[in-house]
Parts: C-alpha cells; structure tokens; sequence
C-alpha cells in the first residue's frame, strides 16, 4: 500500500504469499474519528504465514518506491529487443503460418521484433516439445527469423502432462520433483494437456533441474534467439477449488499450498529465467514473461495484465493496472493489445495501438476463437494508424531504454502516475487515465469520446508530441479528439532522445544516428538523459555502456557522461551519431550553432518536428552536428 499526501508519503508492505483480504474503508466507517484529517483506515487479513511487515517513509512517492525496491529487488534490465513491439495469438499454426506474418509486417512497413508461439505449436501440450507436423524445423524457422534481426518465444507452462512417455513427467516422478496431495501422492490436477502435475518449484534442486530444460541439449529445437512465456503459473487447475491447487497440498518441506500459493509462480519464472541464463552461460539477459508474479518478480522478467476482452472499458482499465504494477516495481508490464477474448471492433484495435504503444511491454495478442487481426487487416486508413503508433514506439526506444536503465537501478518505474512526477499537484491524485512515460511525455488515453478533458500539470508549457503546439500548464485543456492518435505532449524542460529512421526491427537501428528534442522552459533551459549499452548482455555492469546528460542552458547544449568511472573495466563504443536536434520553443531567429570542440559551424533553419507522414509542422533544427554520442561536446546557438 502506498499512501500519498502533499508533504509527504509512505509504503506498507506485508510480505506474505498466503491468501490475503485487505479491506479499505470508507471514511467515517467508525463514527467520526477516521474522518480527521483525510485520513483512510485499511485492515489486513492474511489466512497463514508470518507477520513480515515493511514501513517506508519519505517526502515524496519516489523515495517509498526506491525503499520497498530496496527490500524486494530491482527490475532486471531487459534486452533492447523486448521493449520492441510484440506479436502473439494463440495460435500460429505452422511454420509457412510464421513466415507469412513475418512477411506482412514487411510488406506493410510495419517493424516489429518478437513472434510468439502458444501452446499448439507443442506436442499435445508437453512443454520443450514441437508438433513435427505443424512444425517440423524449428531450428530453421528461428533462423530466418533471426536473419532478420529478429526473435521468437514459445510458452512452456507449469503443468507437465501425466503420460509415461514424456520424458519430463517421467524424470519428475522417478525424482520425486511433484508438488503432493494431502495423502503425500504426487498431485493430479486437469489443465491443457488433460491430467497434469506440477513441479515444486518451492525446492532449490527442483528449480536447477528445470533450469535445465532451458539448455539447447535438452530443449531440443531451440536457439539463441529463442525466448520464454510462462503461463498458467498462478498454478492454474481447472478442476481445482478456487481454479488452483488444494491448499492443503503440499511442497517441499511439509509447507502447505496454502502459505505460499502467490508465491508458486514468482518461483516458477524465476527458475525459468536462470535456465535461459544458464543455455547462455550467463552471458545474456533472459527474457520470460509470466502471467503469475508476487514481490520481487521484478527480477525475473515481464508481466501482463492477463485474459482482457477486446471492450472499451478493458482498454481504460489497463492504464491504471500497468500503473500500479509500476508502483510495485513491476515496470516491465503491458496489456493484451487489441483484447484476448472477443473481435475488437476496428476503431479499438486501432485506439488499442495507440495506448499500448506507450505501455513498457507492447504486445498484441488475441483468443484462438478470434478472427485474424494483424495490423493490416482492416483497410489502408487503418493500417496506416496502427503502423504509425508502432513506429512511434520504436522512434522512442532510446527513450524507453534509458527509463528502463533508471528503473532498474532505482525502481521508479517507465509509466508513472501523474503525482508521481508533480507530487505537489493535487489535481494529479485522482487521475487514472492521463500518464507519464518518465519525465517527459505525457500521453491520456481516449476511448470512445469525441472531445476530451487534458489536464497538464505543472507551471510551465507542454509540447504536442506531433506538431509541437504549446499548450499551458495547471490548466485542463478540452481538446478535439483526432483517430491519428491520442493526445501526448513533451513537458517543457526536458530532452528526449529519438531514432527516427523507420527500420524492420529494433536489432537494425542499432548503428542508427539520433534526434534529440529539447523542449525549453520558461527559463530557456532543458534536460534529458540517453543510456546506451550493447543491448543485450551484462557487460553494463562493468561499465560498458555509455550514459550522457544533455544540459541545455544559456543558448548552449552540453553532454555530459554521468558514467561513473568506478565500474569502468569494460568498454562500450559506437559511433553513432546526432543527426538532428529539434529545440521547441527556440525563437526562429537562430540561423546557426557552433559545435565545440572543432569551432565548427552549422545551419538551423525550421525542419519537421515528427517524421510522421503528411506532417507539415516544423520547429528550429539544428541540421546534421553529427556530433557522436560518446564523445563530451556543446553546441552553442548564435
Ligand atoms: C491463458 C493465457 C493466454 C493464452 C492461453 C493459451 O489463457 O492467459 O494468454 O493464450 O492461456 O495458452
């Protein structure tokens, strides 16, 4: 629980993984008393377990989150593929399914990183397994792939089907590796494959033995450029009480089901992520989504929200569920795109891009019971649409992937909360439906309405993210609302690095020049940070990567590393450079800058703001410094 005022705010956290009823009450629920002061009363109820409990105090909601972070673990950092664009659904049948996809998003100009497999691509639901008919060379499938620049991720869930000629059920049970029932048998449960067990993952050895499984030896048909999706690890059981497992089952130990059934899936993904760091002898970062997660899942990888509907009112809610997972260090979360269940009518998936483009894990996915929906599916207008939102996505990862690095060392999650960057502002508390992506973008969803109510915090300007139009702050704008894309504003003040040349994936902008936007204040000044590393391994953690602040003051741009030198045994290099940097609210009287060192001179005239297509609105740039984003420069405006 996280509790917030203007001077000051607090955290409780309990940690306990038995079934838990947190009530919150309403004011006044015992006479007058909890009326004082604003203030709210909670009551907690955990059916087992130990009294763990956490306070965190500080003077503003960041310094909670860093302290519960402290306690729990901080988000791993991912790979620059995975905060790409995602493309699942439940199924791709076969592998001409695969190539014929991959091939779309290449026709429609459409980039995106990941292809996602569900469980029909395995043998009857026996996880590590393929469907030799449907997928007879999945070696060969990942590669062309791969070739691409791009990845694949299959789904291996925690229920093994009970069939003796299943290795992993008959290695588990001659082991002894199942979670048993209250008679100490190892316990049956129905999920997809039909009767099913499941491994204790409780147990350290059982973890390590499932690690394992990840290796190329025993995952037969996997490669590198192959990724994880945990599912069903809540653990779900059809025929269970509750949908689980019976509480008094029992793991590792004598412990009851019933002490730690929030925790079964947190343990499942993490021994699931030290297999892919194990098949990679450590060198590369896992990547597994889970769909069940407790405190510290931050660790092990990604989450979604789960089964949504392709509805209105599933898209809205998902901002304030991506919200507050962010809260509890689980940035790395999204929503199914487009709805799981259901045909979403045109006009929401195209809405649903438009949101989820700015969600920390971008996906989309749907039911098999669905109709086909890639995104060009549904006319030019729309594909058009959905391909820009997707590209938006991807001109900001540079942006994204420096909010990941700040997350991953503090906490502070990619998607915050209004208060959370204007704690002070209490017209932000209530706000569920308007958010930031770090400090600088604002973006507010929009459903079905056709005009709508921003409300931009703050003193100073915002900056519509497409056409640079000011827009003032404290004040709620009723803006008109445009299907091109929902509103988003760059908060004035700061610089957000870019790569805006449009690619097939995130693997080809790697040697990319940037677009710096600087969005000055009133005080003619801005500031932003880029981090950068090789993307994928953790070489960052002895110093190879290259992490800059970009001051803007006095009419002079600077860079600065902020790298400590502390870590400095590796090195990370590239000679990227910057191509372009927009200043918004420059006067257009600037007609060149001075790069330093090199006195040497180049143009500003008035270039386009976003490389949308058909956009016409322009702002000051400096053309081509072409200064390279390792090396210390300024850029002086005469
Ligand atoms: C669960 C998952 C869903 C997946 C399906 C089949 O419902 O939440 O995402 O497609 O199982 O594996």
């Amino acid at each position: 629980m996280i509790a917030h005022g203007a001077s000051a705010s607090s955290g409780f956290f309990w940690l306990n993984a038995a079934e838990m009823q947190i009530d919150v009450l309403a004011p006044g629920w015992d006479g007058a008393a909890s009326t004082e002061n604003g203030r709210i009363d909670t009551l907690w109820m955990a059916e087992a377990g130990v009294v763990d409990a956490f306070f965190f105090v500080g003077s503003e909601p960041k310094d909670v989150i860093k302290q519960y972070i402290s306690v729990t673990g901080t988000p791993s950092m991912p790979q620059q593929f995975a905060v790409a664009y995602h493309q699942c659904r439940w199924n791709y049948r076969d592998e001409e399914d695969v190539a014929g996809v991959d091939a779309g998003f290449d026709e429609h100009d459409i980039p995106y990183d990941v292809l996602w497999l569900d469980i029909e691509h395995t043998d009857g639901k026996r996880y590590f397994t393929w469907d030799r008919s449907t997928f007879p060379n999945p070696e060969e499938m990942q590669r062309k792939i791969a070739d691409k620049g791009r990845k694949m991720v299959t789904i291996v869930d925690p229920h093994m089907k009970r069939d003796s000629g299943y290795h992993i059920h008959e290695e588990a049970t001659a082991k002894g590796y199942y979670v048993k029932d209250a008679s100490g048998k190892d316990y049956d449960g129905w999920c997809w494959p039909g009767s099913s067990s499941y491994p204790d993952m409780l147990n350290p050895e059982i973890r390590d033995w499932w690690a394992d499984k990840f290796s190329y030896q025993n995952y037969k048909g996997s490669t590198p450029t192959l990724y994880i999706w945990n599912d069903m690890n809540e653990p779900s059981v059809f025929n269970g009480p509750e949908v689980t497992m019976p509480r008094d089952a029992l793991h590792n130990g004598d412990v009851e089901h019933r002490e730690l059934h929030n925790a079964y899936g947190y343990y499942f993904h993490m021994a699931t992520s030290d297999g892919l760091l194990k098949r990679g002898e450590g060198k590369d970062r896992p990547f597994v989504l889970s769909r069940a997660f407790f405190a510290g899942s931050q660790r092990y990888g990604a989450v979604w929200t789960g089964d949504n509907t392709a509805d209105w009112d599933h898209l809205k809610s998902s901002i304030p569920m991506v919200l507050t997972l962010g809260l509890t260090g689980m940035t790395f979360s999204g929503a199914d795109v487009g709805g799981f269940f259901g045909n979403p009518e045109p006009d929401l998936l195209v809405r649903w891009y438009q949101v989820g483009a700015f969600y920390p894990f971008f996906r989309g996915h749907a039911h098999h019971d669905t109709k086909r929906r890639e995104p060009w599916l549904f006319g030019e207008r729309r594909t058009a649409l959905m391909r820009e939102a997707i590209h938006m996505r991807y001109s900001l990862l540079p942006y994204y992937y420096t909010l990941f690095q700040e997350a991953s060392v503090t906490g502070v999650p990619v998607m915050r909360p209004l208060w959370l960057e204007f704690p002070d502002d209490k017209e932000t508390y209530n706000n569920g439906e308007a958010f930031m992506v770090g400090p600088s973008i604002l973006a507010q969803g929009i459903y079905e309405e056709k005009s709508v109510s921003v409300y931009l915090p703050g003193t100073e300007l915002w900056y519509d993210l497409r056409n640079g139009s000011p827009y003032k702050g404290s004040v709620s704008h009723k803006l008109q609302v445009s299907e091109d894309s929902i509103p988003s504003f760059q908060r004035s003040g700061t610089i957000v690095p870019r790569k805006d040349r449009f690619r097939r994936s995130s693997t080809q902008m790697v040697n990319d020049p940037y677009t710096l936007v600087i969005a000055l204040n009133s005080s003619g000044s801005a500031e932003g940070e880029l981090y950068v590393d090789d993307g994928k391994s953790y070489d960052y953690q002895q110093g190879a990567f290259i992490h800059r602040r970009f001051v803007f003051a006095d009419n002079k741009l600077t860079s600065i590393n902020i790298a400590p030198d502390s870590l400095g045994k590796k090195v990370y290099s590239i000679e990227c450079v910057i191509e372009r940097i927009i200043v918004l609210g420059l006067s257009s009287g600037a007609k060149k800058a001075i790069i330093e060192p090199g006195n040497q001179e180049v143009e500003i005239d008035l270039g386009p703001i976003s490389l949308r297509s058909g956009s016409k609105s322009v702002a000051p740039t400096v053309r081509r410094p072409n200064v390279r984003v390792v090396d210390d420069w300024t850029i002086r405006i005469a």
